[in-house]
């Protein structure tokens, strides 16, 4: 039977990519940032999960305004980078799981989730920079990996507890499936930031910190959170953080805190990052 081995939560503000592509991860601005992350590299590489479902959304880059599923998942074999106007990232191209894919698929339909099914999918910063967070700069990623999108760009994005009740879902479907394989689930986007409009650069800490205490302690708690209230006290981008809610559902009530580290400014973001297990006691 396959089980959950992990679940991480981070930031993937694209700025952490291109520090990665050209080589400026020892530069003063970056290395705190990058040794922040080194545990989890290090725990990951223990751990060695034979598949990452990461969720994550798209930035209007392989959808648009002309389509917007509220979730979507990536069965296909392969999913190159997306060019998101200076050419695609130079990292490897990620490999699908198109069995495990559609198991996934086929489970959360059968449980109630309407999953929007995509075959042909690029992948931008949302989620080959949870990549290099995790792996580094192989010269191929070390696990497959299954694409989990959701809508948090257009009106209305789904409600925290919907994204908390997929993850537990998630958690059911990785249950039934018969082959022993070790699966991470990734929840990336947020922290605190706003990208646009009067309030460009806000970054609130504190509610940030706040938020990732409920996360891990109290998730139906931190599920009940609207959206109104995560973009006034996070700027309009910081909704992103929902979806770290579906990673938490993925996991047990009781999790021990392997990793958490926070930083700000990445770029005009705030940085954070978690490593979840599910409690052995
Ligand atoms: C930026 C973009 C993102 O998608 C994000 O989640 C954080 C920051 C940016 O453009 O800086
Ligand atoms: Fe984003």
């Amino acid at each position: 039977m396959a089980r959950i081995v992990a679940g991480v939560g981070t930031s993937h503000v694209p700025a952490i990519g291109a520090a990665v592509d050209h080589a400026k991860t020892q530069e003063p601005y970056w290395k705190p940032v990058f040794d922040g992350m080194l545990p989890v590299k290090k725990r990951l590489a223990e751990l060695q999960p034979d598949i990452c479902i990461i969720v994550y959304n798209d930035h209007a880059s392989r959808f648009g305004l002309d389509l917007i599923p509220t979730f979507a998942l990536g069965v296909g074999a392969e999913f190159p980078p997306h060019d998101e106007g200076y050419g695609p990232r130079p990292v490897p191209a990620v490999q699908g799981d198109p069995d495990f894919g559609w198991h996934l698929a086929e489970a959360l339909i059968k449980d109630e989730f309407d999953i929007t099914i995509v075959n042909e999918l690029t992948v931008d910063h949302g989620l080959t920079v949870p990549l290099s967070v995790a792996f580094g700069q192989p010269q191929a990623w070390p696990c497959k990996v299954i694409p989990l999108l959701v809508n948090v760009v257009q009106y209305p994005p789904p409600t925290g507890n919907r994204c908390f009740k997929l993850g537990q879902a998630i958690r059911r479907a990785v249950e039934a499936y018969p082959r022993d394989l070790k699966i991470a689930v990734f929840g990336t986007g947020g922290l605190s930031h706003q990208l646009q409009g009067e309030r460009a650069g806000l970054i609130n800490e504190a509610y940030d910190n706040k938020w990732l205490d409920a996360l891990v302690d109290d998730p139906a708690e931190a599920a009940r959170i609207g959206h109104v209230e995560l973009i006034r006290e996070t700027g309009s981008e910081g909704v992103e953080c929902i979806m770290w809610l579906v990673m938490r559902g993925a996991l047990n009530q009781e999790v021990s805190v392997s990793h958490r580290f926070y930083h700000v400014p990445v770029s005009n973001s705030a940085y954070g990052l978690l490593l979840l297990e599910d409690s052995t006691s």
